[in-house]
């Protein structure tokens, strides 16, 4: 199956183990001043995820909107119309962003905002407005802006002639970066086009479980397509509108882990990580795509027309990395589409979510890309954990497992840095608990505690740590 000649499973490279404390309580030590002086520190949040105010001054309908009032769609029955409040609480948000300490700050543009219908001559000047305000406030409080064109929020009169599905997404998706662009350019230095594509194809078009629902492989594997070539035609289009622009894409990736040492087990591995990660690296680095994975695709490969290869491969300035978690895989025959099964290591220490707390699979992942590829300069730009928050009689949170975990995930950042990776900053997901997609608000991953029957927000002991970490030296 596929192409064994580069598997670097085959040989693996030994793990070296990073120097760090495993007691819960005997935190390891790290401070701000072993990062180099320029580095950004910051954290994340995404349109949809806080903003609420759905209906609010001319915007349009989204297809999360869509996608949560379909029954059954969103683990708690809950939807995005409230959420954080964002909207109209901003200017508290972006102080406890300055209080926290953070020099940037990573959030998302909701296209509906700015063209209710997708597309359209004229923006709406009240959502221009809006974000007009945000960026201000960032800047007026110290805070570099962060600008994603793109996370997950696309317009519902879109889906209605195909969404991602249909190439002329990718020209609405184009005029909508000229227009805020445009706008905001004067200000905002730092644009990232997509935030996981991943997600968007695979959870929103072949599993199903994010928006818009559709469940088709084939179709997933075009809506992929056409949000690597958006992202390449995007490019230049900031460039010309900013001064002095920093555009890049932002992945979710993942260390890959064979299961077990058998020869079956690395050439899955390798198909995975064909998958995950090769299929969005190597395109946007001008490589195409990986031969050995579109071979197994067959007739699910998606159709490439004349000039997409070269647009994918448009240079940028940064890659964005995501991380989360690493993928053990073993080999699966007959499990579609690549004969592989992601599973669950013995004994792992895992989040909330089930999702494996690996502070070294972020260094083997940072090592990796850097080695394969060798972006000009990354930066995580998701890196966080959920947990049961318990507010105690006094109204604090004391989250000392989060509070660990991005600890280690520094220890982790330092070492990559040590290792020789571009490693330029580090956004925490996220400033708020927020709406955590098909988990609703059951799911809360904030440095901030959102009560949200009242929207009072209550530093973590996490926060806590992360703004003497910040403000130390
Ligand atoms: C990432 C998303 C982000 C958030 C985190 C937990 O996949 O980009 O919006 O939901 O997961």
């Amino acid at each position: 199956m596929g192409n064994n000649a580069n598997n670097p499973f085959l040989n693996p490279v030994p793990a070296v183990p990073l120097r760090m404390s495993e007691s819960t309580l005997n935190l390891p030590t790290i401070q701000r001043g072993e990062f180099p002086a320029d580095f950004l520190w910051g954290c994340s949040t995404a349109s949809f995820q806080i903003e609420g105010a759905n209906q609010e001054d001319g915007r349009g309908e989204s297809i999360w909107d869509r996608f949560c009032a379909t029954p059954g769609r969103i683990r708690d029955g809950s939807d995005g119309s409230v959420a954080c409040d964002h909207y109209h609480r901003w200017p508290e948000d972006m102080d406890l962003a300055r209080h926290l300490g953070v020099n940037s700050y990573r959030f998302s543009i909701a296209w509906p905002r700015i063209f209710p219908d997708g597309r359209g001559a004229q923006p709406n000047q009240k959502g221009i407005d809006f974000y007009s305000r945000l960026i201000d406030g960032m800047l007026e409080r110290g805070l570099q802006p962060w600008a994603t064109l793109y996370h997950w929020d696309l317009p519902q009169a879109l889906q209605y002639e195909g969404g991602w599905a249909n190439r002329a997404t990718m020209d609405a998706f184009v005029a909508y970066t000229d227009s805020v662009t445009r706008r905001f350019g004067d200000r905002v230095k730092h644009w990232i086009t997509h935030n996981e594509p991943w997600c968007t194809a695979f959870l929103g078009h072949h599993e199903g479980t994010h928006a818009p629902g559709v469940r088709d492989f084939k179709t997933s594997m075009q809506v992929c397509h056409h949000l690597l070539v958006s992202h390449g035609l995007a490019v230049p289009v900031v460039r010309s509108n900013v001064p002095n622009a920093k555009v890049g894409i932002t992945l979710s990736l993942h260390p890959i882990v064979p299961a077990t040492d058998s020869a079956a087990d690395a050439a899955a591995a390798w198909r995975h990580d064909g998958s995950r990660n090769r299929w969005f690296l190597d395109p946007l680095y001008g490589r195409g795509y990986p031969a050995d994975v579109t071979a197994l695709l067959g007739r699910n490969a998606p159709e490439v027309l004349e000039g997409d290869f070269s647009a994918m491969a448009t240079p940028t300035d940064f890659l964005g990395v995501n991380y989360y978690f690493p993928e053990v895989v073993t080999d699966a025959p007959g499990v579609r589409p690549i004969n592989t099964r992601v599973i669950e290591r013995a004994n792992a220490e895992r989040t909330a979510f089930g999702w494996e707390v690996s502070p070294d699979g972020m260094v083997t992942l940072l090592d990796r890309i850097q080695r394969d590829w060798n972006p000009n300069a990354i930066y995580i730009t998701e890196n966080g954990s959920t947990f049961d928050d318990v507010v105690l009689p006094d109204g604090s949170v004391d989250d000392i497992e989060r509070r660990r975990y991005l600890v280690r995930h520094l220890i982790a950042a330092r070492e990559a840095l040590a290792r020789g990776v571009a490693l330029k900053g580090y956004f925490a997901w996220s400033l708020l608990d927020n709406f955590e997609w098909a988990e609703g608000y059951v799911r809360r991953f904030g440095l901030t505690y959102v009560d949200y029957a009242t929207q009072k927000r209550t530093l973590k002991a996490s926060g806590h740590w992360y703004a003497r970490f910040l403000h130390g030296r």
